[in-house]
């Protein structure tokens, strides 16, 4: 328990030295790009939804889930691969309006409250979520949250960049991405792009900086 609680604290004390997040925002012109960046420091518009927005599959999602289509097929093809070694990677979340990002805010803070919130959940117009390629996913243990005790994760770690997603807030970079480790978020960039992060452990804001802009 008193790990957990010099955990958090250490957590927020990182995110708290970093007074960029959420300040001088940058409206996003590329909405629609394999790799937007999208983060506290660049904002979807409110009204912006994906093109080739398509429902997925039911065997490869638990309910009623939306990605772009080039990551949908790709996911497809990832956990087809998991399940031939009898892994069980089905996506749990994937594209989240403006309006659902407002209410799972607002939620969070309610229950958690705003320290803990701002680690966790995205403002309204800055998840990638909004972006359609965006998935959080679950595993043979069927919780989301204990994506990294399943036997899924390692495997996953290991092999998402081969169909172009990347572990999207990894553990030690919260000053980087401004949010709390997530073993169970992936954002699909290509497997190019995918790649080069997996290769030299970068985040998604590394590699803007380095190759993008
Ligand atoms: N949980 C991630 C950061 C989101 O809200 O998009
Ligand atoms: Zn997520």
């Amino acid at each position: 328990m008193k790990k957990y609680i010099l955990i958090i604290i250490f957590i927020l004390f990182i995110i708290g030295c970093d007074n960029d997040f959420y300040k001088n925002i940058k409206d996003i012109k590329n909405p629609n790009d394999t790799l937007v960046l999208v983060n506290k420091n660049n904002k979807l518009k409110n009204d912006f939804i994906p093109d080739n927005l398509v429902k997925l599959d039911l065997n490869y999602s638990h309910a009623e889930k939306y990605l772009k289509e080039e990551a949908a097929l790709e996911f497809y093809k990832l956990s087809e691969e998991a399940k031939k070694l009898n892994y069980r990677i089905v996506a749990v979340s994937g594209y989240r309006s403006y309006t659902y990002q407002e209410k799972l805010f607002e939620y969070y803070v309610e229950t958690k409250g705003m320290n803990y919130t701002l680690m966790c959940s995205a403002k309204p117009g800055h998840s990638e979520h909004q972006t359609g390629l965006a998935i959080d996913v679950e595993g043979s243990n069927l919780d989301y949250n204990l994506f990294e005790k399943s036997k899924e994760f390692e495997w996953m770690k290991k092999n998402a960049h081969k169909y172009g997603f990347i572990l999207r807030y990894p553990k030690g970079k919260e000053n980087i991405t401004g949010f709390k480790y997530e073993p169970w978020h992936y954002r699909y960039v290509g497997k190019e792009v995918a790649t080069i992060i997996y290769n030299n452990k970068l985040t998604f804001e590394e590699y803007h900086k380095k190759f993008v802009k």
